[in-house]
């Protein structure tokens, strides 16, 4: 999977897409991250990349025309991917639409700054507007590293064989049963006797049942009206 950002500040993803799985990823060649300055994609000798809102109103707006030279540039090295514009009124990220994202050849993610970019960005350019939650960031840089964080660890291989995703909080709509590691005690607090008791048919129930437990005590709303959890037990 090749991945572009889009960004006036490589810098601030550069260190955040360089370490652990991600690396790992890239080292490997499971993925091709590339960052893009979108300053160089401008036309005047300031590298401006935006403007006063029309009809007035605080801070500045991103131009389109840097954008639209970035992307149809990218594109003409090879497959046009997928163009996610970063924005809090997006659809919200949540797991199925990571899993999505994650089969795409090719991702190109617009990071904004300022009040956000020209619609004509949204309207003729993205294919898609992601936001990764009810809240607003500064700009997209942290966003698009939480993205492509999430899409990476999905990708075939990039995990090792010791981690795994099939367990995870919110594989089929479950949050993830808790974890213990040694010591067996701590400040009193004992680790449940069944995950010591080498019964690994009861660990899996136990398992099973806490997540079932938890999802329905802080998220109910990952099991929908009428979902029978039991049916998709594996
Ligand atoms: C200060 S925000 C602009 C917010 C915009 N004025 C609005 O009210 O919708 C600047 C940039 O940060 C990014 N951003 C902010 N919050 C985000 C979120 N929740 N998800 C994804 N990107 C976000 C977007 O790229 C956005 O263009």
């Amino acid at each position: 999977m090749r991945i572009d950002v889009v960004t006036i500040f490589p810098p601030l993803l550069a260190g955040a897409l360089e370490h652990s799985i991600i690396k790992r990823a890239r080292d490997q060649g499971i993925v091709d991250i590339h960052l893009h300055d979108l300053r160089d994609y401008t036309d005047d000798r300031h590298r401006t990349v935006d403007d006063y809102p029309y009809g007035g109103g605080p801070g500045m707006v991103m131009k389109p025309e840097p954008w639209f030279r970035a992307v149809e540039s990218l594109r003409v090295q090879g497959n046009p991917g997928r163009a996610i514009l970063l924005t809090p009124q997006g659809k919200r990220m949540n797991q199925p639409l990571v899993q999505r994202l994650a089969t795409e050849d090719r991702l190109i993610i617009l990071c904004g700054r300022y009040e956000g970019v020209d619609e004509r960005v949204r309207e003729h350019l993205a294919d898609e507007e992601v936001s990764i939650g009810d809240y607003v960031l500064s700009g997209g840089e942290p966003a698009a590293a939480v993205l492509v964080d999430a899409v990476v660890r999905l990708q075939p291989r990039a995990l090792g064989s010791s981690e795994s995703t099939i367990e995870e909080s919110f594989s089929e709509n479950l949050l993830e049963y808790p974890q213990y590691t040694r010591p067996p005690e701590f400040r009193g607090w004992r680790v449940p006797d069944i995950l010591l008791s080498g019964d690994h048919g009861a660990v899996d129930r136990w398992r099973r049942d806490q997540q079932i437990e938890r999802t329905r005590t802080r998220r109910p709303d990952l099991l929908g009206p009428d979902q029978d959890v039991s049916e998709t037990t594996s």
